[in-house]
């Protein structure tokens, strides 16, 4: 059964091991454990909780919240469990959350060639709004960087 909850001390071991498993640049458990009590932060995880209790962190995402602006942030899906709608409903929630709590306006940047999520957040209404170049390391590669804006400009 999958549940969502806040980003804690006792899912923050397998959202960090989730993070390692999806990108070559991963936050560590201590970065994770940063954004716990960060009051400008909202990470929610979702755990796959099994008949026996036992429980897996499978998907993650934050946001790192600056006034009315929040940018999205470490969304990832396990492997197994992708092509679910997991990841969309779990940041259409995040967002909800965070319109909620006074964020107009997202952002997130992308690996250019990360073809899986950029038609996520374009699903979910973001816009594409230029590249970066060579932004990210590891591979270097550019990023695609997308705002989806509620208020006037
Ligand atoms: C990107 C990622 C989070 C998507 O998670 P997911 O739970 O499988 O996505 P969903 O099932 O919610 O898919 C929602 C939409 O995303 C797009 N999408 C997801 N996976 C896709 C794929 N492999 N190819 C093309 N489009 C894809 C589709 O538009 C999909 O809508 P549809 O099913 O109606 O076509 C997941 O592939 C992942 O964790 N990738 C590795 C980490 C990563 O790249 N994170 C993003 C960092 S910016």
């Amino acid at each position: 059964m999958l549940q969502i909850e806040r980003l804690n001390e006792s899912n923050v071991i397998g959202a960090a091991e989730l993070e390692k498993s999806n990108f070559s640049n991963p936050w560590s458990v201590e970065a994770l454990s940063a954004e716990i009590n960060n009051p400008d932060a909202l990470y929610l995880v979702v755990k796959d909780v099994s008949e026996t209790g036992e429980e897996s962190v499978i998907a993650m995402a934050g946001l790192i919240i600056s006034y009315d602006t929040a940018d999205v942030a470490n969304v990832s899906v396990s492997e197994k469990y992708r092509r679910q709608n997991i990841a969309y409903d779990l940041l259409t929630k995040l967002m909800d959350e965070g319109r909620q709590i006074g964020v107009k306006d997202f952002t997130l940047e992308v690996r250019e060639n990360n073809a899986p999520a950029r038609n996520l957040y374009e699903k979910l209404g973001f816009k594409y709004e230029g590249t970066r170049p060579k932004f990210y390391t590891n591979p270097v590669e550019g990023a695609a960087i997308y705002w989806l804006r509620t208020k006037e400009v």
